[in-house]
């Protein structure tokens, strides 16, 4: 019998931002590596959200910004402080996927987290010694811009959604101190809670509503852990846009000492 030619059914055409580059006549491109195809597919990729979104502009002006003259390491702390937010977010997700805020469970899931989970005590000392790391560098930063003037006009905005930030990592350290649920974490809370209720108005309110009672009960564990895990990290998350909006909106101050120098030319020019 004679053999029937294969029918291959038709390609449907590529999108107009897909089409590869028309060849000039007579040239022979070499075929892609396929590392080379993986570049060109993002490339496309990035092309295609941007036609419909226009989202490079947005980044060209955040990204994109004339700094003042004599910027420096001190400069960073900002986005050292972010990083170590991010990351806290990230090894805070793991940790949550193996944690469990029930006052019977809670202590044996850290256990577990610790000694039998895969990286579970890395991802658990990095979530550990990364919130201290950003209570520093929120501080740190925070001495930044007050000794360079940088909470002065046009960035006092800047300086109050700085100051609720602050407050707001203070609470994620406070809230995430209770989770282990051993006796330190316990007793500390307690403590900690008890000095909030001495607060002015709204102290004993306050008290009320971490407790989640008037006293300590089952519900408060799981009431500090989605403080913890979704309240306070996504009010953070929406500052920290608005904050770093400011920082693009209005650029960053020039170090103290440079406008020294500004001012001594001044006078000289005009003496
Ligand atoms: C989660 C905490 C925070 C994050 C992630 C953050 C992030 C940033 C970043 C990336 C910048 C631009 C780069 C820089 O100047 O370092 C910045 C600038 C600034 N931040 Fe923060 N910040 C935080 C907390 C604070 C606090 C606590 C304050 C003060 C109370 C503050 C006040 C300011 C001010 C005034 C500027 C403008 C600096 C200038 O114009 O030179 N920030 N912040």
């Amino acid at each position: 019998m004679p053999k029937l030619p294969k029918i291959s059914p038709p390609k449907p055409p590529l999108p107009p931002s897909m089409q590869p580059p028309p060849k000039k006549a007579g040239s022979k491109n070499p075929p892609l590596k396929p590392h080379e195809q993986a570049i060109e597919g993002g490339t496309h990729a990035i092309g295609w959200i941007d036609e419909r979104t226009s989202l490079s502009g947005a980044a060209r002006w955040m990204m994109f910004r004339k700094v003042p003259k004599g910027t420096n390491w001190f400069y960073t702390l900002g986005s050292a402080t972010m990083f170590a937010f991010l990351s806290q977010a990230v090894t805070g997700v793991f940790l949550a996927m193996y944690y469990n805020p029930s006052v019977t469970q809670a202590y044996e899931s850290v256990r577990y987290i610790n000694n039998e989970a895969f990286l579970g005590e890395f991802v658990h000392g990095m979530h550990k010694w990364g919130s201290s790391v950003m209570v520093i560098l929120v501080f740190v930063h925070m001495a930044r811009t007050f000794f360079f003037g940088a909470y002065k006009y046009p960035r006092e905005l800047n300086w109050v959604i700085g100051v609720a930030l602050l407050i707001l990592t203070m609470a994620m350290s406070f809230t995430g101190y209770l989770l282990p649920f051993d006796q330190r974490s316990y007793w500390a809370t307690i403590v900690g809670v008890n000095i909030n209720g001495t607060g002015p108005l709204v102290g004993p309110y306050l008290n009320d509503f971490l407790r989640a009672g008037p006293f300590f009960n089952a519900t408060t564990l799981s009431r500090f852990y989605a403080i913890h895990m979704m309240l306070v990290p996504g009010i953070i998350a929406a500052l920290i846009g608005a904050h770093l909006y400011l920082v693009a909106k209005l650029g960053t101050t020039a170090p103290p000492w440079m406008k020294a120098e500004e001012d001594e030319q001044l006078r000289e020019e005009s003496a």
